[in-house]
């Protein structure tokens, strides 16, 4: 094998020329306009991360120390590690705005095999991230059906813990309490236990059928769920501020900065989604203009709405109080608005459901620029007769999400999914300090102020919160490498052949042409 042809190969880049001439080809619908990119921005970024992951970033986890009331300065941090690869983003969405997200970004400055390997990584983003989401959606759909215990059927508020819970959740919950597992859920011909996250599994179905309907259908439902969500939580924000009591912000920092970082490194989590808006460029109408301002919009306003309700969830309740489950719900508890908290779960499911709607969509469409990349197969990227949406390649995405949410373990595919997210990042940041040098003269309508300094500052940060989380987290800094790897292997048996074949299709054609035009 030649090996210097191998490596030439692997990084054969696409010009963004190139790529943009492709995604003038494609068959999908142009709808999307500014308000439709910010609602997908909001709902991709407001969920778990804020209405669950918030409380164990104050309180602590079995991992590691909480920030306290100091999780504001957690949250700061973690949205700058964020605000230099939202620039970056933004200046490559609006030069090459083309669907694949940073996928197709690293096709045009890194090569085919690195562009490969960023896809490969983006699905612990979309597909593993979206599997916490809807467990969380189940904790608080739970949450909700208690609020109205005295309305509802009780078969229906108790429905059983087998039918909500992966089969390790039920092993660890019967080791935990002391109960028989044989008692609390069946087992298949006497041996196989059997317990599955059924509401998980139903929204994601519901889900995958109303993307494959269209996906301005499922956007102007995101746009109801993000509109509810948001009333919710400025609500919370409006009614909590008259029941804070400042004694309860001390002390800010009891863990330090340990606590703080520790923090950032979780709270980050509620951050990831705004990059989703730069997998939706083939269907925006406006591109250039409307992808930056989405995208720093999305930032900026979830940033001060975090801070907002991080200052009044730490000033309503004691620093000890802090439910790690529901803490937004609990907050409205604690201050004897039973029926307040009720509502917040409300909320909560509006924002979990978006996020999960928003992921699917993102992972369908990284795939579907991968499968036009000859990475995947072709018969993968069928556009739906009626509906123009990529419709296997949807319901793949769900099934997967289906599938891991049975045996997976939830706090290990949120990691995984910081992981991925972390890395996409850094190669955004170093994708636009390549541009900047082998392709100066490209029309920029939107540029990182500042550069190089902002990008470098992007990979140092998200770099550092990578490698301070990696200390701890063993299961989960194993398993990356081994997700790299399967990459690897999956590009060098299938990738790798079929885009020499693609390559000979090419030549073969070419001098056809060269010969009809003379
Ligand atoms: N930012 C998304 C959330 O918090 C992933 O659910």
């Amino acid at each position: 094998m030649d090996i210097k042809a191998v490596i030439k190969n692997a990084l054969t880049k696409k010009s963004p020329d190139e790529l943009i001439a492709t995604s003038k080809k494609t068959e999908l619908k142009k709808t999307l306009n500014v308000f439709d990119l910010i609602v997908i921005g909001i709902g991709a970024v407001v969920g778990t991360g804020i209405f669950t992951i918030i409380g164990t970033a104050i309180q602590g986890g079995p991992e590691g120390v909480g920030a306290g009331p100091a999780v504001i300065i957690s949250m700061v941090l973690a949205a700058v590690a964020c605000v230099f690869s939202a620039l970056c983003y933004s200046e490559i969405a609006a030069m090459i705005p083309v669907a694949g997200s940073a996928y197709t970004y690293t096709y045009a400055t890194m090569g085919e095999f690195m562009a490969w390997m960023v896809g490969w990584i983006l699905m612990l983003e979309y597909a593993i991230g979206n599997i916490t989401v809807a467990s969380a959606w189940t904790g608080y759909l739970t949450q909700f059906l208690k609020g109205f215990k005295h309305i509802l059927p009780s078969f229906v508020v108790n429905f059983p813990m087998w039918l909500r819970n992966d089969y390790r959740y039920m092993y660890s919950y019967c080791d935990k309490y002391g109960f028989d597992v044989h008692d609390k859920m069946p087992f298949i011909f006497g041996h196989i236990p059997f317990a599955v996250n059924l509401p998980a599994i139903l929204i994601v179905l519901v889900l995958t059928m109303l993307l494959i309907k269209g996906v301005k259908e499922s956007t102007r439902v995101a746009s109801v769920m993000v509109g509810v969500n948001m009333f919710m939580i400025l609500s919370f924000i409006c009614v909590g501020a008259f029941y804070v009591k400042p004694e309860n912000w001390t002390p800010f920092a009891p863990n330090g900065f340990e606590g703080i970082f520790m923090g950032a490194f979780l709270i980050f989590f509620a951050y990831i989604g705004f990059d989703a808006i730069s997998t939706t460029a083939e269907e925006t109408e406006n591109p250039q203009r409307d992808l930056p301002i989405a995208i720093l919009g999305t930032l900026v306003l979830c940033t001060v709405l975090y801070v907002c309700v991080a200052l009044v969830l730490t000033g309503t309740v004691p620093l000890n109080q802090i439910d790690i489950q529901a803490p937004i719900a609990h907050a409205m508890r604690v201050i004897g608005m039973d029926w307040f908290a009720g509502l917040i779960s409300i909320g909560a499911l509006c924002a979990l459901t978006s996020v999960l709607l928003i992921y699917q969509l993102g992972t369908t469409r990284i795939l579907y620029a991968m499968s036009r990349d000859r990475f995947l197969p072709k018969s993968l990227r069928l556009i739906h007769k009626k509906y123009r949406t990529p419709h296997v390649l949807t319901w793949i995405s769900g099934i997967v999400v289906i599938v891991c949410s049975l045996f997976m373990d939830l706090n290990i595919s949120a990691e995984l999914c910081n992981f991925g997210t972390f890395t996409s990042f850094i190669i955004i940041c170093i994708a636009v300090l390549i541009l900047r040098k082998t392709d100066p003269n490209r029309e920029r309508p939107f540029k990182v102020p500042f550069c190089p300094i902002f990008p470098i500052l992007g990979i140092v940060t998200c770099g550092g919160l990578m490698v301070y989380s990696m200390k701890s987290l063993r299961t989960s800094s194993t398993y990356f490498p081994l997700w790299l790897l399967i990459g690897f292997m999956i590009y060098a048996i299938y990738g790798y052949a079929q885009k020499r074949l693609e390559e000979q299709i090419k030549t073969k054609k070419q001098p056809r042409k060269i010969r009809s035009k003379v």
